[in-house]
């Protein structure tokens, strides 16, 4: 089995060689799903694991993708069945697996069902919030050219830079602060296991502090 994963691990490597930051993004996510799946029963690790390495597999496609029309969860179940059925993996093992990766997307209309979809759901949405959340936001506001923070009242900074269906006008002045505000603090809500609601916790309130702590430096206040 080590061997398989292995091998699976080479493969979306030399697939996201041009963006470290997806391939470590997976390591950590294959790391909590294993936390996450030891506190709950009937997990089967040989459709959680290869499904955590496997589940990003098409975003490098996505975001070269000029039409804007590659989905990298539905990309992704399809590369992930090509790939798995060369490794030898059984028709019923792949069907779970590319559930998961379907599903591990934000999106109401498919929601992720079986026990291993839902564990890695909840580890992909993890790795957004907490120190790896924080410092992710840093590294994409640093591509953007973005500040640090935004010194305005968050209404009126929405107000003047979003358009319908809250998309951004200006991504550039956009800030960590505001996908704080308006994106991180709400994951909780949106997970499905104990754990994972547990640890998700404790990651929002540390950046929690963090802002609060960041927005005592801006005003000066000791
Ligand atoms: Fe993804
Ligand atoms: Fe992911």
């Amino acid at each position: 089995m080590l061997k398989k994963y292995n091998e699976l691990k080479s493969i979306v490597e030399r697939e996201l060689s041009c963006s470290a930051h997806n391939i470590d993004h997976v390591k950590r996510v294959f790391n909590t799903c294993i936390t996450i799946a030891k506190t709950e029963k009937n997990v089967d690790l040989d459709v959680l694991l290869p499904a955590a390495l496997l589940h990003d597999i098409a975003r490098v496609k996505e975001i070269q993708d000029k039409t804007g029309e590659i989905d990298h969860a539905e990309l992704g179940s399809d590369m992930a069945e090509k790939i798995l059925d060369e490794l030898g993996y059984k028709e019923d093992s792949i069907e779970r697996i590319k559930h998961c990766i379907l599903t591990h997307r934000f999106r109401s209309n498919n929601p992720p069902k079986t026990i291993e979809a839902k564990i890695l759901f909840d580890a992909d949405k993890l790795d957004a919030i907490g120190a790896v959340g924080l410092s992710r936001s840093y590294m994409l506001a640093g591509q953007h050219g973005q500040r640090i923070y935004i010194n305005k009242p968050i209404k009126e900074y929405m107000e003047n830079n979003t358009v319908e269906n809250g998309r951004l006008k200006d991504i550039s002045k956009h800030s960590p602060m505001i996908e704080y505000e308006f994106k991180f603090k709400n994951i909780p809500k949106k997970l499905n296991t104990k754990k994972a609601k547990k640890l998700a916790k404790a990651r929002i309130e540390f950046m929690d502090s963090f802002f609060k702590r960041l927005k005592f430096e801006i005003e000066g206040i000791e």
